[in-house]
């Protein structure tokens, strides 16, 4: 069977499971060979909580830019310290950033998209491609009605531009279903998401939203919806 028959059986024997149950049955499919990525975000922290739940083993692994919220610091210690659990976190190289921004400025991305772009392959896909390395599934938090660039994902895929399986346990959950399970079991999260931040990424590429606003309006507010997207997911 190839992969994209085992993928498609996958799809269909664990369609009326829930992600807790999704969860637990690839990290034994997988063990060491499967890891949860997290931005900190809502979704994310949903699935740490089920991941460790599961295992205190589990791999977690959050890029830092270098340009993220002070929130979001704080928020890797206090997760990290609640469920007495590792998080990875991988840096951008130093050499590749230094010569980033000598060339073309500290804030390059608000000059054009081919600069945003650049920026987000330096600061999140390089290293999201060392924190895959040697992985054969990664876990994210992606959900179908976040955006326009989401609405045909599935709950398992291969993913082509990082070359391994993806697993989105949290696919069919709705902004609300994320909310009831973090209040369900007091999970922390950043505190900006009170303060009308919904998808929180790099701090000057991210902006709160106002009422009747899509979730990811505020990231990269200044581009189209169909751009929005750093690479992690599509490029
Ligand atoms: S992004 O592509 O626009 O940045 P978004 O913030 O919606 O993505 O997050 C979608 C999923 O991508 C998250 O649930 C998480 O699995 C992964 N992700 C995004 N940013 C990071 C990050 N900084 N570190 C690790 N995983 C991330
Ligand atoms: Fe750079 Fe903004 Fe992308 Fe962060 S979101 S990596 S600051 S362009």
């Amino acid at each position: 069977m190839n992969y994209q028959q085992k993928i498609n059986q996958w799809n269909a024997e664990l369609a009326g499971k829930s992600p807790v149950e999704v969860i637990r049955f690839f990290l034994a499919e997988f063990g060491d060979k499967v890891a949860l990525s997290s931005s900190m975000g809502l979704e994310d922290q949903v699935l740490t909580h089920m991941v460790q739940s599961v295992t205190k083993e589990a791999l977690i692994f959050t890029l830092d830019t270098g340009r993220l919220f002070p929130e979001t610091y704080d928020l890797i210690d206090r997760t990290a310290k609640k469920y007495g659990i590792n998080i990875n976190v991988y840096f951008p190289d130093y050499h590749q950033v230094e010569k980033m921004v000598a060339e073309k400025g500290m804030n390059l991305f608000f000059d054009s998209i081919e600069n945003r772009k650049f920026c987000c392959q330096v600061r999140k896909l390089n290293p999201l491609a060392r924190a895959l390395n040697n992985l054969e599934a990664w876990i994210t938090g992606l959900r179908s009605d976040q955006s326009v660039t989401r609405n045909h994902l599935k709950l398992v895929e291969w993913d082509d531009i990082n070359g391994l399986i993806k697993i989105n346990p949290l696919i069919n959950w709705s902004e609300q279903d994320v909310w009831n399970y973090i209040d369900k079991y007091t999970i922390p999260f950043n505190p900006l998401h009170k303060k009308g931040f919904a998808s929180i990424g790099c701090q000057p590429c991210t902006r709160a939203i106002m009422e009747g606003e899509d979730v990811r309006a505020g990231r990269w507010w200044w581009e189209n919806p169909e751009t929005k997207e750093c690479g992690l997911h599509q490029k």
